[in-house]
């Protein structure tokens, strides 16, 4: 399978306001939703159809419909920053969460929620997080839905880093990744450069809090 880096006028733009430092919150969450629409656009190109018959107010006529709505799972907190035009544009698709952070000294994901439809075992799943770092949130994600007898995963991010495409790639080389930005690579801290810095943290507000 492939990575697909979504090559669109509109989304590098909206992705170079995005990364900009100086970009408040309420934008941030803006863009984020409108890039996210676009991406949903590209990410569902290949869906199957079925023939249907509908009725219009004319006559009666052939059209097509979706064959199964995919289930979209979200990798929190991150995740739920991209899930809404998703869940706006496939509104039939169930939704199925998975709560990791990584730790910040070792980098590993530390998982504290799970919740998947039972439909995911024969759908489709757009697994979806804004970010692939060194890849361990999305490997993690991956096996343990894999784990659970998921057959058809295809990963959503916004801003990929090669290192971790290519830990994507290396164990699971049947995976699609559809992203839309492919930066430069990490930093000694496992962010991605340029990148936006933490996601979560700009999409919820909490760059500056320490927890309570
Ligand atoms: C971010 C992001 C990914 C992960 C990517 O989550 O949303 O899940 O980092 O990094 P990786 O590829 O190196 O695993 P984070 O751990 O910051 O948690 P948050 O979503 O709660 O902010
Ligand atoms: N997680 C983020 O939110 N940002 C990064 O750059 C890497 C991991």
């Amino acid at each position: 399978m492939k990575t697909h880096i979504l090559n669109h006028p509109l989304i590098d733009h909206k992705m170079s306001l995005l990364r900009d430092s100086k970009r408040k919150m309420p934008e941030f969450k803006m863009l984020l939703d409108e890039i996210g629409f676009l991406m949903v656009y590209e990410v569902t190109k290949d869906l199957e159809l079925q023939d249907t018959v509908i009725e219009t107010p004319i006559c009666v006529s052939k059209a097509q419909k979706l064959k199964s709505h995919p289930i979209l799972v979200t990798i929190l907190r991150a995740g739920l920053g991209l899930l809404d035009p998703f869940m706006k544009l496939m509104p039939n698709s169930k939704v199925g969460f998975l709560g990791m952070d990584r730790d910040e000294v070792t980098l590993k994901p530390r998982s504290y929620y799970d919740k998947i439809p039972m439909q995911a075992l024969e759908n489709k799943v757009l697994l979806i997080d804004p970010m692939l770092a060194t890849g361990g949130s999305a490997l993690n994600a991956i096996d343990f839905l894999m784990g659970k007898g998921v057959k058809d995963i295809t990963f959503i991010c916004l801003v990929a880093a090669p290192e971790g495409i290519k830990a994507v790639h290396e164990k699971y080389p049947q995976i699609d990744i559809y992203a839309a930005a492919l930066d430069e690579k990490l930093n000694d801290k496992g962010y991605i450069v340029p990148g936006l810095g933490d996601a979560g943290d700009r999409i919820f507000g909490t760059e500056d809090n320490e927890n309570l």
